[in-house]
């Protein structure tokens, strides 16, 4: 169980302890790059297809350089950036540390009803401070190995069990074959 230790600032609950649900959602190649230059270093219209359909109605997590790379809001999702530079706006909330960011999506998802779940999607130093609390990773393999500036952390497999792979063939569309893994903490 994660217990959270509750900011004073945050009158209405002073103490939760739930259960959720935190996901890394990531594509990634054999060698462990997943960025270069801000971007994403791949064209793969099948995996942005799934991180769309993954993500709808759920809280999702950012670093600010992951916010910048993609260029707005993601729409129909809560959207927290994690940033020790930007504003709080309409559509984005902004959290200037990790504990304000699983505190502010907890507390977002029993407010709105959501899924008990926040959305890790990157990118390379918010994978790396999360990867100890993480219990589900979606994980889409693309079978390359190109240069990056931007890794997924290693991982120990031996701590997570499969439990859904899908392989997805290169296409026009789609410049790598790929495999969509998805894996919960034994
Ligand atoms: N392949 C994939 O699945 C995937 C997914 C997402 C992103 N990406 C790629 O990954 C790259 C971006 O990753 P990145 O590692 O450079 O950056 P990032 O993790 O997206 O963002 C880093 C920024 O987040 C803020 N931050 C980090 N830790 C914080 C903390 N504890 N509290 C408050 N703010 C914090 C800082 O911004 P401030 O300077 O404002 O404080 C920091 O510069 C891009 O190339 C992107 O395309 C790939």
């Amino acid at each position: 169980m994660i217990k959270y230790q509750r900011s004073k600032k945050e009158p209405t609950v002073k103490q939760i302890e739930t259960n959720p649900t935190i996901s890394h959602l990531v594509a990634v190649s054999n060698n462990s790059v997943i960025g270069v230059d801000n971007h994403l270093p791949w064209t793969l219209k099948a995996d942005l297809k799934h991180f769309s359909a993954y993500t709808q109605k759920k809280t999702v997590v950012m670093g600010k350089n992951t916010f910048v790379a993609i260029g707005h809001a993601l729409p129909n999702r809560k959207n927290i950036v994690m940033s020790s530079t930007m504003k709080s706006s309409d559509e984005v909330h902004v959290a200037s540390s990790l504990q304000d960011a699983l505190d502010f999506a907890e507390l977002w998802n029993i407010q709105i009803n959501l899924e008990n779940e926040i959305v890790i999607i990157g990118g390379g130093e918010i994978f790396n401070q999360t990867l100890n609390i993480a219990n589900k990773l979606v994980i889409t393999r693309v079978n390359c190995d190109i240069p990056g500036d931007v890794f997924y952390p290693k991982l120990d497999m031996s701590k997570w069990k499969i439990t859904d792979s899908s392989v997805h063939q290169s296409d026009f569309e789609n410049e790598y074959e790929f495999t969509i893994e998805t894996y919960l903490l034994k």
